[in-house]
């Protein structure tokens, strides 16, 4: 309703509303190097471009006769009550998106603004403890990326526990990097060059390994972490990784019902449903179509869920097919492509003004009564 009172006095947003301006514009904007690797995904993005469209296929039945004067956003997740059910997928390259490099710390800002939580990736241009801090009292969660190295994997964690995130998501489908031919063909891979390696760079168990410092030889460094990235994780690893932390504990990536079933019995406190918004696999089912059969075999555990969603409209369709909570990736790195802190902070609040008229519009006065609505398969 604000949107519409500006646009009604003449103020147009500095950050367009919609996902399909807002992507051509951030591209724009971006240098090419870092459009490439945020916009691009897995062999000829098939996967990625059916994430997005699939949410077409399912469709919402309004219910009439509601009074929907007021909506109740607000979730449960791990005893803390948030005030609405998205939160920031965790992008490794978020700090590049901005000029200065510090675009984690903006979208940490963004974070305390909105109330929307962020997952920090392990891959990040500032230190998880800087990123935490600038999460102000929007509850944070940190994701990790398992290195091989056991020492340096606890002591991520350890640092992710004493900078106050809340929960540890450990993401399965990236222990190698995806065909990524936009990435390829430019021979651009941001984090081979070291901008996105702070986390490991101010690390002590990762400094210990090293011969010389980050600071007197870069390169090296790089190749020390290529050299210890990407721990293969199998079921077998589960009590290892139940063992780091007392924190939440939430695999990112689960796409079949039988791999959520084994997690949730191995320990696991949520299922993150995630292809990876196409970027590591192509040729797959789109995650939406997945999340489903996900959500039944979770029972009562929470169902994280990301992948192609661009529009409240996609957030409420998600909920109605039972995600705990929603997931936005590409969309705030192009928000804050376009205006830092404020233009991911815009993002995400149209999002949920979106989906919190749809919800206005079609008689659903809380997240439980989406539940109950569903959703219909169509075309
Ligand atoms: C990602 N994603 C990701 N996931 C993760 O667990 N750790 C990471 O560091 C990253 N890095 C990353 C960088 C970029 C540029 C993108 C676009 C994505 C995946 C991310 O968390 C999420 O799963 C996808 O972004 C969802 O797809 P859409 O909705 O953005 O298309």
């Amino acid at each position: 309703n604000l949107l519409y009172g500006a646009a009604l006095g003449g103020v147009l947003p500095r950050v367009p509303v919609d996902f399909a301006t807002l992507e051509a514009q951030a591209c724009a904007a971006l240098p090419p190097s870092v459009r490439t690797y945020v916009q691009g995904g897995c062999g000829d993005e098939h996967t990625q471009r059916h994430n997005a469209d699939a949410f077409r296929h399912w469709g919402l039945t309004p219910r009439m006769m509601v009074d929907c004067r007021q909506r109740d956003l607000s979730i449960d997740l791990f005893g803390m009550r948030l005030p609405s059910p998205v939160f920031m997928a965790p992008i490794g390259v978020t700090g590049m998106c901005m000029q200065d490099g510090h675009g984690d710390l903006a979208a940490a800002r963004a974070s305390a603004s909105t109330g929307v939580p962020l997952m920090a990736s392990t891959l990040s241009n500032d230190p998880l403890e800087s990123v935490a801090a600038a999460c102000g009292d929007t509850p944070g969660f940190f994701q990790l990326y398992t290195p091989k190295n056991e020492a340096l994997t606890e002591s991520l964690v350890r640092r992710a526990e004493a900078a106050g995130y809340k929960g540890i998501v450990v993401t399965l489908d990236t222990w190698v990097t995806g065909w990524r031919p936009r990435d390829l063909n430019t021979g651009n891979f941001p984090q081979l060059r070291g901008h996105v390696l702070t986390n490991y760079f101010s690390d002590s168990v990762f400094r210990s390994l090293l011969a010389v410092p980050p600071e007197q030889d870069g390169p090296a460094a790089v190749r020390a972490w290529a050299g210890l990235f990407g721990r293969v994780l199998t079921w077998d690893d589960m009590p290892w990784l139940r063992s780091l932390t007392k924190l939440p504990l939430i695999l990112k990536g689960i796409c079949h019902g039988d791999d959520a079933r084994r997690a949730i019995d191995l320990g696991a406190d949520a299922i993150y449903c995630s292809n990876h918004g196409g970027r590591q696999a192509n040729g797959g089912i789109a995650a939406i179509n997945l999340l489903p059969d996900v959500v039944a075999a979770s029972g009562s555990t929470p169902v994280l869920f990301d992948s192609g969603v661009r529009s409240g409209t996609d957030v409420v369709k998600a909920l109605a097919m039972g995600a705990t909570a929603v997931g936005i990736g590409r969309p705030y790195s192009y928000g804050l492509a376009l205006d830092g802190e404020a233009g991911a902070a815009h993002v995400l609040r149209c999002i949920l003004a979106e989906a919190d008229l749809l919800m206005a519009v079609n008689g659903y006065p809380t997240i439980a009564a989406v539940r109950e609505a569903g959703v219909s398969r169509q075309g």
